[in-house]
């Protein structure tokens, strides 16, 4: 892009755009990253710089940029019909044949999706959908829901109670009543002297206390993401899921699987929940559904919950968008190619193991003081020259480092004092190898200051 034109961009930027989760006055000061187009890995910004996306935009474009056959499906779907609606008794055959597609897919009590356009929007249907569960079977009284600390569930008023993240509640007066946070397996950040093991089991304990103490009659449901992104990567030791797991089944609370980040190939199966044998009783998926082409957001719930509700007669809930032909044919055209392309393999086998072996060779580097991650996800706990008692509460050292990471030519997210990193499940052995090259460099150039 000409200089002018850039810009020209980012003045109307400033004039115009309110971006979300910014910093706009720093974000001035420094100027608007505009990018322009992207192909496989890289995306090019408006200096033409080609950066290697190792964030997959949010999490989300698992196929890579510039699928051909995505393109395709929308343009053929788009021309036969653009939109129509699924509301009252009407639907579209895309949105059909993604339900149905779901349903083979997911495990094994999860047959019924209803659609929506974001992950909040999908755990705004989920809390919904519950209410409306246990209003039809006469238990009301179910109504608290529990998250965790660190989670990130979204931003509707709802979805944000659900969210345990301070920065997305002070602002807005929220949680709402009846949300509550459980820890989180998140031992480093607690500074703990446990190993994560018994911190894992600690926090399964304080969970239950939680559940005793507000009744476990008046509770209705559990969510949890099975690696918490947002949050910091943050990646439970072996046999907390489980355990959080059979804590709602003892309480006979319903327990919810966000896996807005974790579906759809990027720890190497098709979701967290038949890896670590969750057996939800609802899953919320978004993102990678469409590799973040279009918007959709989904809730997929158990046969027991969706025999009640059919059964409930009218269910006054749906966005205009719900289950969009458009959006749902990238969806299917996305997971063929998924599934073609053999992506959960490659990921299970091959780079999600070299992922993981180049992050964790950074253990010792004097730069990082925790290492994080599964399949194609991790993070990156970083410690100033000074050690870790040299951090200053709140100064956020992870968005300075993600800064330098992309002047090394590599996207990567700040959280805290973390980076993080979860990029498309088309990567090769080699990209990672130029993607861990830049990070390096980037921690060398961070600690000399
Ligand atoms: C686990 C999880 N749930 C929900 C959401 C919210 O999704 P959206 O931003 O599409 O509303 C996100 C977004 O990052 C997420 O990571």
């Amino acid at each position: 892009m000409a200089v002018s034109v850039v810009n020209d961009l980012r003045e109307s930027d400033r004039a115009y755009h309110l971006h979300p989760f910014t910093d706009h006055a720093d974000m001035h000061k420094s100027g608007t990253h505009v990018v322009h187009s992207g192909e496989g890995i890289y995306v090019v910004d408006e200096t033409g710089k080609k950066l290697l996306d190792g964030l997959a935009g949010l999490w989300c474009v698992n196929v890579g940029y510039g699928c051909k056959e995505i393109i395709e499906a929308v343009t053929t779907q788009m021309t036969r019909l653009a939109f129509y609606p699924s509301f009252f008794n009407s639907t579209t055959e895309p949105a059909i044949m993604l339900s149905e597609r779901l349903a083979q897919l997911a495990p094994a009590r999860l047959n019924r999706t209803f659609f929506s356009n974001s992950g909040s929007e999908a755990n705004e249907t989920a809390l919904k959908t519950i209410r409306a569960y246990y209003k039809l079977r006469g238990e009301e009284a179910r109504h608290k829901i529990i998250s965790r600390k660190f989670a990130y569930h979204g931003v509707t008023m709802a979805s944000a109670s659900l969210t345990g993240l301070a920065n997305c509640h002070g602002a807005f007066n929220l949680p709402l009543p009846g949300y509550y946070h459980a820890p989180a397996p998140y031992p480093y950040f607690e500074n703990s002297d446990m190993d994560e093991e018994s911190y894992g089991k600690w926090c399964i304990e304080e969970t239950e206390r939680l559940i005793l103490a507000e009744d476990p009659k008046t509770i209705a449901a559990i969510f949890a993401e099975p690696i918490q992104g947002a949050g910091g990567v943050i990646v439970p030791p072996p046999g907390y899921l489980q355990a959080l797991r059979q804590l709602a089944r003892k309480y006979n609370l319903l327990f919810v699987a966000d896996e807005v980040i974790t579906g759809f190939g990027r720890l190497g199966d098709w979701f967290a929940s038949s890896l670590f044998e969750l057996d939800p009783d609802i899953m919320t998926l978004a993102k990678g559904i469409t590799s973040g082409y279009l918007p959709m957001g989904a809730t997929m719930v158990s046969d027991e919950i969706a025999e009640v509700l059919i059964k409930g007669g009218n269910f006054a809930h749906g966005f205009t968008y719900s289950g969009h032909p458009t959006v749902a044919a990238a969806a299917l055209a996305n997971l063929d190619y998924i599934s073609k392309h053999n992506l959960i393999e490659h990921v299970k086998n091959e780079v999600g193991p070299y992922f993981q072996q180049k992050l964790w060779a950074l253990k010792d580097h004097a730069a990082v003081g925790n290492v994080r991650g599964y399949g194609l996800i991790g993070a990156l706990e970083l410690v100033p020259a000074g050690g870790r008692a040299a951090i200053v509460p709140n100064s956020y050292i992870g968005i300075p480092a993600a800064n330098l990471c992309r002047e090394e030519g590599v996207i990567v997210r700040g959280i805290r004092d973390a980076i993080a990193m979860s990029p498309p499940l088309v990567i090769t052995r080699d990209e990672i190898d130029i993607m861990f090259s830049g990070i390096e460099r980037a921690l060398d150039r961070f600690l000399a200051g």
